[in-house]
């Protein structure tokens, strides 16, 4: 039985192709697309599965783009909550220039998601955390039009009240509602951390101390703020660890918080102690970046990586 929801509010088809290089204004060979259904939550509880746990992925699907969506889905066998939308679910485009070997990524904004369809979606949320014993439940990605801005903040409302912890991921003025109402974790990256805080630039050495001062603010209990190659910091009111990255072959950096959101999650659903629960969300995230494309994370790449990964003082 799950003890992880994951709430996915603009779900996308990820389509990935090649070109040998992209030039303006030419026709471009493709090479043949690949699929994959997409969006924080959904590839949250993606990843979970390819870690061998279990996450409920709720979302909306609408039109002929949210059929094909629900189908790719089916194929991984990630349990479902969908949401009927009456507007078509996203697609996203991701190129890669095989000459510079760097990736193009086009995100759309995703159709207006209806009052009554986020609504059913918070409604499931509360009806299910009323039922089943559910430890967490992990809100990550962009808002579609249509949402209000201050959603986590309202899941952070029903996730206490049902005594559930909410992990949220996400940016800009989505964050800072979900900072405000207070949840059990946030995981921002530098960039989306300095924003919340309305800072330019951090220094690694400053970011222990940011956290606390939220941790104080009960913006969150535990703050994990991911920093690429430098790893992740995981910090509560008494506590600090930071994991470095290991060395890797890199080959994309698409879907690594994401990995590492899983990581985290799937631990300490298993009970793993906090320290332990960074260190594989570390292993994660860099597992995914040694894949193509939006390929997330291998289970036996995460594995190998956690058994070598060291910690880091400072
Ligand atoms: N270049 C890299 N080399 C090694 N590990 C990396 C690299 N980029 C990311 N990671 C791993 O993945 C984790 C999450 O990555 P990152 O900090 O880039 O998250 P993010 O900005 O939220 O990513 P996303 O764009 O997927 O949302 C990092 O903490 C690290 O463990
Ligand atoms: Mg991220």
């Amino acid at each position: 039985m799950s003890r992880i929801i994951t709430l996915t509010l603009s779900p996308c088809i990820d389509r990935s192709m090649s070109v040998p290089k992209l030039v303006p204004e030419k026709k471009l060979k493709c090479s043949a697309p690949k699929l994959e259904p997409g969006g924080g939550g959904i590839n949250v509880a993606r990843a979970i599965k390819k870690l061998g746990g279990d996450a409920i992925a709720i979302y909306p699907a609408g039109g002929y783009t949210g059929k094909h969506f629900n189908s790719l889905l089916e194929n991984e066998e990630v349990p479902v909550v969908i949401i009927e939308a009456k507007n078509e679910t996203r697609e996203n485009i991701i190129v890669l220039d095989e000459s510079a070997n760097v990736q193009y990524r086009f995100g759309t904004p995703g159709s207006v998601l209806q009052d009554s369809e986020w609504k059913k979606m918070l409604e499931a949320v509360e009806g299910m955390t009323a039922v089943n014993n559910f430890e967490f439940i992990v809100a990550s990605g962009s808002l579609p039009p249509g949402v209000p801005v201050d959603i986590y903040g309202q899941l952070a409302v029903i996730a206490k009240k049902k005594k559930t912890k909410l992990v949220v991921d996400t940016s800009g003025e989505a964050l800072k509602y979900a900072a405000h109402e207070g949840v059990y974790m946030l995981k921002p990256n530098l960039g989306e951390l300095g924003a919340l805080i309305g800072a330019d630039w951090i220094e690694l050495e400053d970011v222990e101390k940011i956290g606390k001062q939220l941790i104080e603010e009960r913006c969150c209990e535990i703050l994990v703020v991911s920093m690429g190659k430098d790893g992740a910091k995981l910090i509560t009111k008494n506590d600090s660890y930071h994991f470095l990255s290991p060395v890797v072959k890199r080959n994309s950096v698409v879907g690594a918080g994401d990995s590492m959101v899983a990581g985290i999650v799937l631990a300490l659903s298993r009970e793993k102690n906090l320290k332990d629960a960074l260190k594989y969300g570390v292993a994660c995230g860099t597992a995914a970046t040694m894949n193509q494309g939006t390929e997330l994370c291998r289970k036996e790449d995460a594995d190998k990586l956690f058994k070598n990964l060291i910690e880091t003082i400072n």
